[in-house]
């Protein structure tokens, strides 16, 4: 039996969003033990949390810096190996930077830094490093999103000539018709965000759907956020149009203000000779549209399905999986490429999909500074 691999975690404390999800998914496949790491900026709060999940709090460091400067003087054998970047935006690129410099792996949460250019200082240091990259875009890890990826590559829609791809959500009501509450989360101060909320946060989530499932690049784009209100400097909602070939086109429709939608996240492909669909809060369902035959349900877990959807899948038919698997697929892929064993590049998103995603959120706001027009992609 291999060993379990010594995980770090930084941000993702008791008091936010993300840090269940990935402290579950490592734990699934039992690849991974959580070792230390900084859960918040304050040091209290970092160490009561550690005694709260049963972390040894002799490795709860009171910031990042101290972090790397402590585990750099362990032997390997008993070195942090992977940190998981579970901060606000503006911290990945210092962190997962330090990391790959110090020869760490690192999982890193979406958008993978502020700016193009950031992304391609991390390229670089990546590529010096030689250590395992990964992106946490959660949703490539569905069974049913990698099997359209399988069947897509293998021509089953024929040429594909039209995508569509959504993120709704509503969550930013609640905060922004009031001028106040609007300056008060890190999500709408570019500071701390970076140049975009909604575009930034969740259509990269659609723009990376689009490319892993489709295996296209988007060239160029057209771009029209709402800021809703004068004093607010972000985007909370944006309509892309975007060309991936010259006679391939689509759209990706981005909102938080998009009321009473939850986590609606939805991509269709249409081809030639059929089309797929898949919705997020449906997960385990890919509908197979034609024009000549009736709509055909694909569910996981069964023989039909390709490799790298079975190998997403833990359980027979009809058990459902979901949001905790996926993300804990991302993480079994890590597993076997820190321990160089094979792996499929479909089981998890790369620095590329890093690099990529900030070209498109760049993109996207240059488009609809410079009056809505169009943007090549480099
Ligand atoms: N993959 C996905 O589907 C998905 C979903 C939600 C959030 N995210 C991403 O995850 C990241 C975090 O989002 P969130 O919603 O959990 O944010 P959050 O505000 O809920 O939590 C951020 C956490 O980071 C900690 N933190 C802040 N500064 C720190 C520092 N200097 N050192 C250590 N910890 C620090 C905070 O104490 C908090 O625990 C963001 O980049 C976001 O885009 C991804």
């Amino acid at each position: 039996m291999a060993k379990k691999i010594r995980l770090g975690i930084l941000g993702g404390g008791g008091d936010s969003l993300i840090g269940i999800l990935h402290r579950v998914a490592s734990q699934i496949n039992d690849n991974y033990e959580i070792v230390g790491g900084v859960f918040n900026a304050n040091f209290e709060e970092n160490i009561a949390f550690a005694k709260q999940i049963d972390v040894p709090t002799n490795r709860i460091y009171k910031d990042f810096d101290t972090l790397i400067e402590e585990e750099m003087k362990l032997p390997e054998s008993e070195r942090i190996q992977v940190c998981s970047i579970l901060t606000p935006n503006f911290l990945h690129f210092p962190m997962a930077k330090k990391l790959l410099d110090n020869g760490f792996h690192v999982i890193c949460e979406k958008p993978m830094t502020t700016s193009l250019e950031e992304a391609k200082i991390l390229q670089e240091a990546h590529k010096k490093a030689g250590t395992v990259f990964a992106l946490t875009h959660t949703y490539t890890g569905y069974p049913m999103v990698r099997e359209m990826r399988e069947r897509i590559k293998a021509g089953e829609l024929g040429k594909v000539h039209k995508v569509d791809a959504q993120y709704y959500q509503g969550w930013i009501n609640t905060i922004i018709h009031d001028k106040a509450k609007r300056s008060s989360v890190w999500r709408l101060d570019p500071e701390k965000a970076g140049i975009s909320s909604c575009m930034g946060d969740i259509g990269v989530h659609a723009f990376n759907m689009i490319e892993y499932t489709t295996g296209l690049q988007v060239k160029s784009l057209l771009c029209d956020f709402n800021y809703l209100y004068e004093d607010n400097k972000m985007d909370v909602d944006g309509t892309v149009l975007i060309r991936l070939g010259d006679h391939v086109k689509g759209v990706i429709r981005s909102s938080q203000v998009a009321t009473g939608e939850e986590n609606g996240l939805a991509i269709t492909i249409y081809g030639e000779k059929a089309a797929f669909k898949w919705e997020q809060e449906n997960p385990n369902y890919v509908y197979k549209l034609s024009d000549t035959e009736p709509l055909q349900v694909l569910k996981p877990g069964h023989a039909y399905n390709s490799k790298l959807s079975l190998d997403g899948t833990k359980l027979p038919p009809g058990h459902p999986e979901g949001i905790f698997d996926s993300m804990a697929n991302i993480y079994k892929g890590v597993a076997k490429a820190i321990r160089g064993e094979n792996y499929n590049s479909g089981e998890f998103p790369t620095m590329l999909d890093g690099v990529r995603g900030m070209n498109f959120i760049e993109s996207t706001v240059a488009s609809h500074k410079n009056g809505n027009t169009w943007v090549k992609m480099e």
